[in-house]
């Protein structure tokens, strides 16, 4: 099977609302009856959100994006020897498909390749653009949460599995639900798998938060979109002028939060409920864990896995790890 057909996807309030809507909502109640108000990362990828981050993606100071490719073109061979040939590629959260592209084209003679994501319509176009780069290279779309324990299809004997989890969305995860996603993916690989892992490290503040609150105002619209995504299908009614987008280094946790901060006293209607936002008051929305590399040795091991080597860009930007079981 090459994906899957794409789910239609409902107009701004007008149809009935998409499937996502009572998980979104009971997510949001919970979230935003906490004193310290937060909303699940993950709610910022409807299709706006999505476009958005593909913008973000391209902007002069996010340079996570551009720097894992380079570092997968530039090392290409040294990762493809260090692979070895027939590699089937696992990919957890394959996006647009890029990045598996670049990967796939580097190793030698590669098996097959396996998206897997929650969402059968963003398997689509990660399975399409591999399966047109690559006429003849079995690609099977897999439908799974990997943020819960998780089964692959069938696995041939011998086969040679790559588990692949680019663009440092590792950090996305808290230090444990990362090992516990390690160690999850280690036992539906199987034995002898690897895992390319790709980890944004440890930087200066400055290059940090301009990474996430960029000059032209691409990530603050990506995080004030999660307001208006509640308006649209959990049936809130947010004023998103009425919160501004912050971006900070913690440096003790060593991630990067965004933050929706509330610009004055307000009551928002969710659900039936009134939610109160103190002025200055704000939502978490997400974080982004950095990695020293000793740090992210240490929760590989933690995990089950050996770190062995990493490569990295000149400026030591961003890291590209091979996992071995
Ligand atoms: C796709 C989750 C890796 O954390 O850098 C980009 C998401 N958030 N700008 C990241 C994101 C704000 C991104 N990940």
């Amino acid at each position: 099977m090459i994906g899957a057909a794409p789910r239609p996807r409902a107009e701004a309030g007008r149809l009935a609302p998409p499937e996502a809507g009572a998980a979104l909502l009971a997510d949001a109640l919970a979230g935003l009856s906490a004193p310290r108000k937060t909303l699940p990362c993950k709610w910022l990828y409807d299709a706006e959100g999505a476009r958005l981050f593909e913008a973000i993606t391209r902007l002069p100071e996010y340079y996570p994006t551009r720097t894992e490719m380079r570092i997968l073109g530039e090392c290409g061979a040294e990762i493809a020897k260090a692979v070895g040939p027939e590699a089937t590629v696992v990919e957890f959260g394959p996006g647009d498909g890029v990045k598996a592209v670049l990967l796939l084209g580097a190793l030698a003679r590669p098996a097959a390749y396996l998206p897997v994501d929650i969402a059968p319509e963003w398997l689509e176009a990660a399975a399409s653009r591999v399966a047109a780069a690559f006429p003849g290279l079995p690609v099977r779309a897999v439908v799974a949460d990997f943020s819960r324990p998780f089964a692959l299809p069938g696995r041939p004997a011998r086969e040679a599995r790559l588990g692949f989890f680019p663009g440092s969305t590792i950090g996305n995860f808290e230090p444990e639900e990362a090992a516990g996603f390690l160690r999850r993916s280690r036992a539906a690989l199987g034995p002898g798998a690897r895992m390319l892992l790709g980890a944004d490290l440890v930087k200066d503040r400055a290059v940090l938060e301009a990474a996430y609150d960029d000059a032209a105002g691409v990530t603050a619209a990506f995080n004030l979109n999660l307001l208006a995504r509640l308006n649209r299908e959990a049936g809130a009614d947010f004023d998103p002028a009425g919160f501004r987008h912050r971006a900070v280094w913690n440096a003790a946790a060593e991630r990067v939060e965004m933050h929706l901060v509330s610009l004055r006293a307000q009551a928002v209607r969710l659900g039936g409920r009134t939610i109160r936002f103190a002025a200055g008051e704000t939502i978490h929305t997400e974080n982004s864990h950095k990695y020293r590399p000793e740090r992210l040795r240490a929760l590989a091991g933690a995990a089950g896995w050996r770190a062995g080597r990493m490569w990295t860009d000149p400026e030591r930007l961003f890291s590209v790890w091979l996992l071995e079981g």
